[in-house]
């Protein structure tokens, strides 16, 4: 037998052999360029034999059976030739390994994702197991790219058609239940022992057909008549989604459609013709740039390998808000028990309601048993006083939005809680270092702010006041990651971060309002730049007032550059705050928008034409570039170390566009020095200091990128 550096072939007796892959000097399993060629070479050498009868795939690392490509190679692919070769190249080893004249079953315990999934799509069966750790997916549209190495053929071949558009158009991953529920895999196994049970389960089916959920139904849908018909839908709902605005998904639905009922070989080509194409986008390397920022931060600690940080097993909130409730759900949704205080019992019970309606639509949506409900509820326990929060290990603070009452609670706090608790402010714009003076403690007070809603918003700024301790930090730090978010370490300051960066743009968008432009021809411009949601609709959502007394905080604390509209205060008090109360720059009745308020435009002050005759790009870069401005500067502070956080932090909690890789990437694709030249202009035309290019962002026109 060969020696294989990824891969071990065992003998188990009765003609069965596992090849166990078990990359070398690796936490994951991986197909490298080498690994795939050995793959090869692994196969030539099993088709050598003849006593073999059947082979179970496993891995030998403990959360992940396979994670899927190299993600590098993928980078790599710069020509359509280049990216079909690739493709081809490990689409081909799979294909020949599925060839093999034997039994070939997959033991799936752990992440299968991409690769791996299209690996085990070509062998004769699937089992997987109950191990939280299973994850089944292809992922790769998340990448701009799409299944290339057969898994846009074989997963179309074996689900019925709606799973598998599901699967391949939203990259979604599912365990091991819903996997065996959605026809993916044939059999649902105990994670103990599990490769003892697969090879066993293996043995007893050899032979026997491949399991399928293909119901009267599925067959009907898959009829020449309801083909097209699913086909339509589903570019619907792309568009709808995606605004056609991400090329993979319809090449996927192109794909799919094309290689129906071709043969196998042919498909394949087809297949890896279409990967070559999205492959080599600008638009993939931006996904694939913001995928590995995002990995980065989970190998972090957000201070150094030398911090350690503490384990958080039970946690606080003060404030069953808007905030507490959707901040109790999260730590509830980790197992994490938590204790949530207010200051009546009707408060609590808001904030129990509002963590109830996250878990409830998890149970609509059956991503959760009535069981799994109750015992999630059952982790939020409520109180009016301190009782029980000298176990805690952390307590987020979530009450109103005033320093006086956050330092009055944080001073009562100190007196209930251990001396290594954690005192968390979700404060959105209050100083923390300010909030550590009162503090008894202050190494232990750091800023920990989440997004609207809770339960959607990936980002958390983790916010290091003066006196915060770096195990502080840390411990916030992956407590986040906990939680399933994505942190990013900041400075504090005015508007940490993401606030900082996001009022100038709704800012501005109220100027051009004031100089001659429509809501609706505003809010237009930048959904169609990319934006999840125009700055008029941002400002209701968000609320006129709260917006304006944040844009008052940026403005005391920068002075010219961050010059308020005075727009916001005159429609505050003709009674509009927003959505919350129906009306805003748009009507809003039971929460649903009618349209926008035309009677708005009689109280502009001051109103003039100035920016009517501006097109289209030229509003984007009214709007966009002043978040640019001030991006440059806040790098320059230091308030994030690096222009990917500023970017990780702007699509995490803002919904800049993925597919322009974050507010920098977009600043280096339009190059700084053209910013810098459009806001001198636009400061110049009227609008003075509040557009002026600073002299970091001139400084990084100098060196030609953020990057
Ligand atoms: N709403 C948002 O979009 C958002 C987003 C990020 C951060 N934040 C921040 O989160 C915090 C809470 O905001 P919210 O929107 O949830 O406010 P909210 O008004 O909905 O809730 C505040 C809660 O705190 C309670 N409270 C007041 N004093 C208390 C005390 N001494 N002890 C315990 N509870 C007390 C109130 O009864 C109320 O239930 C604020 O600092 C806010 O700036 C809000």
């Amino acid at each position: 037998m060969g020696n294989f550096t990824n891969y071990k072939i065992i003998e188990r007796g009765e003609g069965w052999v596992e090849l166990c892959f078990d990359q070398p000097d690796s936490k994951a399993n991986v197909f490298t360029e080498a690994a795939l060629k050995e793959l090869d070479a692994v196969t030539s050498e099993l088709s050598q034999r003849k006593d073999i009868k059947g082979l179970v795939v496993t891995s030998a690392k403990s959360d992940i059976f396979i994670a899927g490509a190299d993600i590098n190679l993928i980078k790599g692919l710069n020509t359509l030739e280049e990216a079909f070769q690739g493709c081809s190249a490990g689409q081909q080893a799979i294909h020949r390994f599925s060839k093999l004249p034997f039994e070939k079953v997959a033991a799936i315990s752990g992440a299968c994702l991409g690769g791996g999934f299209e690996l085990s799509l070509a062998c004769n069966k699937r089992v997987t197991s109950d191990a939280k750790s299973v994850k089944i997916g292809l992922p790769e549209v998340m990448l701009g790219i799409l299944p290339g190495f057969g898994g846009s053929v074989r997963l179309p071949r074996l689900v019925p058609l709606p799973t598998a558009l599901d699967m391949i158009l939203t990259g979604k991953q599912v365990d091991g239940v819903r996997a065996y529920k959605m026809g993916m895999v044939d059999a649902y196994l105990p994670q103990q022992d599990f490769n003892v049970r697969a090879l066993a389960w293996a043995k007893a089916n050899a032979g026997k057909p491949t399991r399928r959920v293909h119901t009267f139904m599925n067959k009907l849908m898959e009829s020449a008549i309801l083909r097209p018909v699913i086909f339509s839908q589903a570019r619907k709902q792309v568009m709808k989604q995606s605004k056609g605005k991400y090329p993979a998904p319809l090449k996927i639905l192109d794909l799919l459609a094309d290689i129906h009922g071709l043969d196998l070989e042919e498909a394949l080509r087809r297949e890896a013709k279409a990967f070559s194409v999205v492959a080599v986008t600008p638009i993939s390397k931006r996904l694939i740039e913001l995928f590995q920022l995002s990995e980065s931060v989970k190998k972090t600690n957000g201070v150094g390998p030398e911090v350690k940080a503490r384990k958080v097993e039970r946690a606080g909130v003060l404030g069953a808000g808007v905030m507490g409730g959707g901040i109790a759900w999260a730590f509830a949704n980790k197992d994490i028990p938590v204790r949530m205080k207010d200051l009546n019992w009707d408060a609590v019970g808001l904030g129990l309601q509002q963590a109830g309606e996250n878990f409830g639509f998890q149970l609509k949506k059956k991503r959760m048993t009535k069981n799994q409900f109750m015992g999630k509820m059952g982790q939020i326990s409520g109180t009016l006083d301190f009782q029980g929060f000298k176990t805690l290990d952390v307590v987020v603070e979530a009450v109103v939005e005033n320093m006086d009452v956050k330092k009055k609670v944080l001073q009562e706090y100190e007196n209930y809680v251990s001396d290594s608790c954690i005192f968390a402010s979700n404060t959105s714009s209050l100083s923390i270092t300010e909030m550590q003076s009162v503090a008894k403690r202050p190494e232990n007070v750091a800023g920990f702010h989440f997004f609207n809603p809770v339960s959607r918003m990936p980002l958390i700024e983790v916010i290091a006041g003066q006196k915060s301790s770096p195990e502080t930090v840390a411990t916030l730090f992956e407590l986040a990651k906990k939680l399933g978010k994505t942190p990013i370490v900041v400075k504090d300051g005015p508007g940490f971060l993401v606030n900082r960066l996001l009022l100038p743009y709704m800012n501005e968008a109220m100027f051009v309002l004031c100089e001659g432009v429509s809501v609706e021809r505003i809010d237009k411009v930048m959904l169609d730049f990319g934006m999840p949601m125009g700055p008029m609709r941002l400002v209701d959502e968000v609320g006129i007032d709260v917006g304006a007394k944040v844009a008052k905080i940026l403005n005391n604390a920068f002075g010219a550059r961050a010059e308020a509209s005075p727009l916001s205060d005159v429609v505050v008090k003709s009674g509009r705050l927003g959505k919350k109360n129906g009306k805003g720059f748009y009507l809003y009745e039971n929460g649903k928008q009618l349209g926008v308020d035309d009677s708005i435009v009689n109280l502009i002050p001051n109103r003039s034409n100035r920016a009517a005759n501006l097109t289209d790009g030229e509003l984007v870069q009214r709007m966009i570039y002043p978040m640019i401005n001030e991006a440059a500067l806040a790098l320059q502070e230091g308030v994030v170390k690096t222009p990917g956080e500023v970017d990780l932090g702007m699509i995490m909690g803002t919904g800049f566009p993925p597919f322009r890789g974050g507010l920098l990437r977009f600043a280096d694709s339009e190059s700084p020095q053209r910013v810098v030249d459009a806001l001198e202009k636009f400061s110049q035309a009227g609008a003075g200091e509040r557009l002026r290019p600073n002299n970091a962002l001139k400084e990084f026109a100098r060196r030609g990128s953020f990057y």
